[in-house]
């Protein structure tokens, strides 16, 4: 059988219901827009694990997700969406390209969460887009746009809140967002949270513990995402 999308780090295969998707977390970690590649032996379980349990989590809270069950260690049986070509990026603190951009330092904290917008298209690099590109690439509607500034937001409240019991710091995100195949006038959120689209800091030490550790070459990613999995579940049986 041949997977329906075979991305940088995940498989999407039917099922018997065209509804329905199995999405397969791979142990591939890519970045730079796919440049620097590498394979974590276990990265698929971890990933999958706190995903599902983010998802969880943010349904149980009110927010509508493509989340359907987990059917194994790497896999999750997730409703099939049109996937919106919007990233929504959340930032709490100065990191990654946003530093680049502005010349700010590292770790500065903002006023107010910072939303952003990038065009889902590896070919161009996913690009930083505003509220009028949206609109004149016809991306979103701007009751749409609207609507995925607040669920953004609101992820961030809700996350942001969650990870500080860990002890982790939430400094930013991406989303994806879709309309499911069964309700195409709805949007929820889809594809993953994990620390490979997430960045999380140690509240105590400020010790990387996402996907930065391999951009940056720090080593130890899959311990510190095991951590990661960890201090949720341990959060989650509180
Ligand atoms: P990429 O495409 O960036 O390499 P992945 O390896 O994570 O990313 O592949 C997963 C793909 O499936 C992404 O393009 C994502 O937008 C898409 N996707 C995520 N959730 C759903 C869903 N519920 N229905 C359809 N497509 C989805
Ligand atoms: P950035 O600082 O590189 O723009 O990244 C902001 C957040 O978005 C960070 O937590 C990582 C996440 N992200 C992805 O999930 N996928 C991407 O392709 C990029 C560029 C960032
Ligand atoms: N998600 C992108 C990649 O996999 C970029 C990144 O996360 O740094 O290449």
């Amino acid at each position: 059988m041949q997977p329906l999308y075979e991305g940088k780090a995940k498989r999407m295969w039917p099922t018997d219901d065209p509804q329905l998707l199995r999405m397969e977390f791979k142990n591939d970690a890519t970045a730079f827009n796919g440049e620097k590649k590498a394979v974590f032996e276990d990265k698929g379980r971890l990933n999958c694990a706190i995903s599902c349990l983010i998802y969880q989590l943010l349904e149980r809270e009110g927010v509508p997700t493509h989340f359907v069950r987990q059917i194994d260690a790497t896999q999750v049986e997730v409703r099939k969406v049109r996937i919106l070509m919007v990233e929504v990026i959340v930032r709490n603190l100065a990191a990654g390209s946003f530093c680049k951009r502005t010349g700010i330092e590292e770790g500065r904290p903002f006023t107010r969460p910072i939303v952003e917008f990038c065009y889902k298209s590896d070919a161009l690099g996913d690009p930083l887009i505003n509220d009028d590109y949206i609109r004149e690439m016809e991306l979103a509607t701007p009751e749409e746009l609207a609507h995925l500034r607040g669920a953004a937001l609101k992820v961030n409240d809700l996350l942001g809140a969650f990870f500080a019991k860990c002890g982790l710091r939430l400094v930013d995100f991406k989303l994806e967002f879709g309309r499911p195949e069964s309700a195409p006038s709805t949007i929820v959120l889809a594809d993953e949270i994990s620390p490979d689209g997430c960045r999380l800091w140690d509240l105590q030490t400020g010790e990387r513990m996402d996907k930065d550790r391999f951009r940056r070459d720090l080593g130890g990613l899959m311990p510190a995402y095991e951590e990661v999995l960890g201090r949720i579940r341990r959060q989650l049986d509180a």
